[in-house]
């Protein structure tokens, strides 16, 4: 396996902010990552995982070895009738993986299409989309302690699952490589979720009466590629922000000097819309050098070409001041800071 020394980061993460890591290495089995672990101890160095580096702010050169994981591999493990269960290791792109799935006709995860990154980090964050989150599909996952080198597997109640929470941006943070993850997922009888307004109005708009999950997917990438940049032509990460919750109470009470304001009951709570909030506080296109405010989604920060990590670190700290001073609501940011 090559080290490199001295590495640039502005291909591996989709912000695409020019830091440089010490060391750097890619492994394509838990052979290799094995290896590179044993180098980072003897070198007493220390070590950061990289997937698909769609989920992190680089604010500074790192010192240490930056992993990055080449797992590949989709394969089934199990079926009846019904369901079928399919593995996919980490290091498999998850869009692509969500069209494989799509392609077999396997139905589950259409509503997650076009979200960016590794298949192995989606657990961690418990990505969502639409109604829809990795925790509904997900089985179990297996993965790599960093200490003592064990494969622990983790079912679906382990993982610990929330809005874009998991065990592993918790209690054991920093304690494992996800290796793959297992979804179970629709033969037949797929079950379609359409619950999300803009779904609807999506599929009306295709003219498509009896979406199939074929259909929901077309639907999906096409709102989302009306909103969301692609990392390709504009650096970002998604949303920068969470959608905050509030109790119910004090969210009436928004209402009450903003009518307009946008949120979800969930319980006693409710989810704000961050994007509501931005935009009603004028953030929304907003461009201070190279670092701005997504024109068409305001939870959306970007890179135009050459702003620093540090940068988008301050416009986000300056909107999560004003937010808190306007609304009283403190954002809560989603990416990873480095
Ligand atoms: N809104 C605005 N202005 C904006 C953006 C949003 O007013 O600039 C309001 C609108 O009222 C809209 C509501 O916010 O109806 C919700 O907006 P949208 O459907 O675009 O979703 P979101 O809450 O902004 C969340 C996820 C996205 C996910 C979409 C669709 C979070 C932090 N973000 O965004 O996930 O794609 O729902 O399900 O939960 C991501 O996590 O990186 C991500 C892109």
């Amino acid at each position: 396996m090559k080290i490199s020394q001295k590495k640039s980061l502005k291909p591996y993460n989709t912000f695409g902010l020019e830091v440089k890591a010490d060391y750097f290495a890619e492994a394509n089995s838990v052979y290799e990552i094995v290896s590179a672990l044993n180098f980072a101890r003897e070198e007493n160095l220390k070590i950061m995982l990289l997937n698909g580096g769609s989920n992190l702010l680089l604010t500074h050169d790192f010192e240490g070895l930056i992993l990055k994981l080449n797992l590949k591999g989709i394969e089934i493990i199990d079926e009846n009738e019904d369901f079928v269960w399919v593995k996919v290791q980490s290091g498999e792109n998850w869009h692509d993986f969500v069209q494989w799935t799509l392609e077999k006709d396997f139905g589950g995860l259409e509503n997650l299409s076009l979200i960016p990154g590794n298949s192995g980090t989606a657990p961690m964050q418990n990505i969502g989309a639409y109604g829809v989150e990795i925790k509904d599909k997900m089985t179990e996952l297996s993965a790599l302690h960093i200490e003592n080198r064990e494969i622990e597997i983790f079912t679906n109640a382990e993982c610990q699952f929330g809005y874009r929470e998991s065990i592993f941006k918790n209690e054991r943070k920093g304690q494992f490589i996800i290796l793959d993850v297992t979804f179970q997922l629709t033969k037949k009888n797929h079950f379609l979720n359409t619950s999300y307004g803009a779904i609807t109005s999506e599929l009306d708009k295709l003219n498509i009466k009896n979406p199939t999950i074929q259909d929901i997917s077309k639907a999906v990438i096409s709102i989302r590629q009306s909103k969301l940049p692609d990392p390709k032509d504009i650096g970002n990460s998604g949303s920068f922000f969470k959608n905050p919750m509030i109790p119910k109470s004090e969210f009436e009470k928004l209402q009450k000097e903003f009518p307009a304001i946008s949120g979800y009951v969930s319980g006693e709570e409710v989810k704000v819309a961050a994007g509501w909030l931005i935009e009603n506080a004028g953030w929304k296109g907003k461009r201070f050098g190279d670092a701005g405010v997504h024109e068409k989604q305001a939870l959306v920060l970007v890179n135009y070409g050459n702003a620093t990590g540090q940068e988008i670190y301050d416009l986000s700290q300056r909107i999560m001041d004003d937010i808190l001073d306007k609304f009283g609501i403190q954002l809560e940011r989603e990416v990873n800071i480095i």
